[in-house]
């Protein structure tokens, strides 16, 4: 690994926040035995990606065949993390894995299309705010001098996940090669049962309305604000000062972003993602 900083490091092109894992590990994960049954949740980091773990683990639960863990990271850890792992090939089906990598980085068994991929998206301008508080309150990251300092990193992918922009591009180019549902944070908050009735039958998980409504209620913020096993708060003090659950909105970027900020935002997306006919719901 190439070491930015004191917080980051680079493999492949891509950053991680110092750590978190190895070179091996991630060169490792290509011949990652992949079985049909796997789920994988994929994110660009602040994306809503333990708001859909609730979702995902949810439906799973209700329609059987889950094991029981201690609590969602567990439950569907982090496939390029080493902290924690455990020898995935013993545990039983079904497996839940999140992750942050791009596609290059990913298991090559996952081509076969079998197992299957749920990909979520976040608007860029409310992405950059969520991550930027975030950086503030995650000791393992660098805290930002200040938002425009923040906002330039981004911009330019120097933050961990590495830049937005190529996340979706990449994803969004190989989708053939999975199998592979998009959904967007924006999506979810306005219409929180259809994304699940989608994930749902993405996953081939036939659940009635009754257990529909129990997922949705089990994933709405104020339940997971309040839900030990999800809202991530058995986190150790000193790893996390803040909260994930901290404002589950959309548009919170017109509290602090400029009128500037927003146009070079709107320029990059043209220019990086403008010939993918991707649409964002920015309010
Ligand atoms: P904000 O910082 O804008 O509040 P991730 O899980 O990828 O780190 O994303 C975290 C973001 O998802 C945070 O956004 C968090 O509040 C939001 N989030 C988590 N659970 C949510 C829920 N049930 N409904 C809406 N937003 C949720």
């Amino acid at each position: 690994m190439e070491q930015i900083n004191d917080f980051m490091c680079r493999y492949k092109s891509y950053n991680f926040a110092t750590g978190l894992t190895t070179a091996e590990y991630i060169d490792s994960l290509q011949s990652f035995e992949i079985r049909d049954s796997d789920i994988f949740l994929v994110t660009y980091p602040k994306s809503g990606t333990i708001w859909t773990q609730q979702i995902i683990i949810s439906i799973c639960e209700l329609s059987g065949g889950l094991n029981e863990y201690p609590n969602n990271l567990e439950q569907m850890p982090w496939l390029e993390y080493t902290e924690g792992r455990e020898d995935y090939s013993l545990r039983p089906s079904t497996r839940l894995f999140a992750t942050h990598l791009t596609p290059a980085l990913m298991p090559l068994g996952l081509k076969d299309k079998k197992a299957k991929i749920v990909y979520v998206m976040r608007n860029a301008k409310d992405n950059i705010v969520s991550y930027y508080h975030f950086c503030s309150a995650f000791a393992a990251l660098e805290k930002p001098k200040s938002f425009e300092s923040f906002f330039e990193d981004y911009l330019k992918g120097n933050v961990p996940g590495s830049s937005w922009f190529d996340h979706i591009r990449e994803w969004h180019l190989k989708k053939d090669q999975y199998n592979i549902l998009f959904l967007t944070y924006e999506d979810m908050i306005l219409d929180l049962k259809a994304a699940v009735t989608k994930i749902c039958s993405f996953l081939g998980k036939n659940l009635s309305e009754e257990a529909i409504e129990q997922v949705v209620e089990k994933s709405t913020f104020k339940t997971m604000k309040k839900d030990s096993k999800a809202n991530y708060e058995f986190l150790p003090q000193e790893k996390m000062s803040g909260n994930f659950m901290r404002k589950g909105q959309i548009g919170d970027w017109k509290n602090i972003f400029t009128a500037a900020q927003s146009e070079r935002v709107d320029k990059v997306l043209q220019e990086k993602l403008g010939d993918l006919s991707l649409k964002f719901i920015w309010e």
